[in-house]
């Protein structure tokens, strides 16, 4: 049997193109494993794995929940909010205390940058990285390859534009790392104060005209613009943002040839899309919600036999 050459998985950075085509192979049997009437195999019985969510989720920690349970695994869900870190438990200590229980596996989203990786050089467990603050969400970096791949045929040779809250995104760094170690071509997109100094060291394209990206993509990812990480005011309004950056089904229809749109979700719609755009046969953002449980299937199974 094929394994990962990682213990962990903590970002897109330090996986192989193998890993990541090991990681969507196994996918794609469970995706058709997940959509028969019996959507259970007992890959993970007696394995137990705790999803540890210091920030909010809904897709992430679900996706996660339904992988573990679709793989027979034992499953139990720790949030922050409510739990002993509110009395000053350090995230070592609430960690360790949990594994005490006899948990094989971490699942960890953390608003700290790097706090998955701290985890993993401390921790006898596997620890897979559901988002580390505005670092990396490599599972949503898979699970978007796996959609492209399942709409288009393949990653290699597309044209991927990554357009909005560059600088706050976790998944745009996991994208763009995923997507290049796959052989497409990357192009960021937004206003300058929401793209980083500099990302054109990563070897990405930069745009800050959203016709332009739309006009060179196959596939145009949209980001949501994250307030609650922005402390300072990097555009005008919402409305304006709107109105220089958000994405209309009239935006799509009117290019000569078809594109892919896709979003992570949370959507705020009126903001990044409008709802006619994200509701359009040109979307896929649902599709990436059902290919979630999938990929982390894959990811959690492999992990398992490190
Ligand atoms: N895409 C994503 O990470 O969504 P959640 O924050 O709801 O998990």
């Amino acid at each position: 049997m094929q394994q990962l050459s990682v213990r962990h998985l903590l970002g897109i950075k330090n996986l192989t193109e193998n890993d990541i085509q090991l990681i969507l192979g196994t996918a794609r049997e469970f995706k058709d494993v997940i959509n028969r009437p019996i959507k259970k195999v007992p890959s993970l019985r007696d394995i137990t794995i705790a999803n540890v969510f210091f920030e909010n989720s809904t897709r992430t920690r679900l996706s996660f929940e339904l992988a573990e349970k679709r793989l027979s695994a034992d499953v139990v869900n720790f949030s922050a909010s409510g739990s002993s870190v509110k009395k000053g438990e350090t995230l070592l200590d609430t960690v360790n205390n949990i594994l005490a229980m006899k948990v094989d596996m971490i699942v960890m989203r953390h608003s700290s940058p790097g706090a998955p990786h701290y985890l993993s050089d401390r921790i006898p467990a596997n620890v897979v990285n559901a988002g580390d603050g505005t670092h990396e969400h490599p599972t949503q970096a898979l699970l978007d390859s796996f959609s492209i791949q399942d709409k288009l045929g393949n990653v290699a040779g597309k044209r991927v534009a990554i357009i909005g809250d560059i600088l706050h995104s976790r998944v745009a760094l996991s994208n763009i790392f995923c997507l290049q170690k796959q052989g497409a071509e990357v192009m960021v997109c937004g206003p300058t104060t929401l793209i980083p100094k500099h990302i054109d060291q990563l070897g990405v394209k930069v745009s800050h005209d959203v016709r332009e990206a739309l006009n060179w993509c196959d596939v145009a990812n949209v980001l949501r613009i994250q307030l609650e990480r922005q402390q300072i005011k990097y555009f005008p309004s919402l409305r304006e943002y709107s109105l220089y950056y958000g994405i209309t089904k009239k935006m799509l229809d009117e290019l000569d040839r078809p594109i892919v749109l896709m979003h992570p979700g949370p959507i705020n719609r009126g903001v990044e899309l409008t709802s006619d755009a994200a509701d359009s046969h040109h979307s896929i953002i649902l599709d990436q919600v059902e290919n979630g449980v999938a990929v982390r299937m894959a990811v959690l199974y492999l992990l398992a036999q490190m």
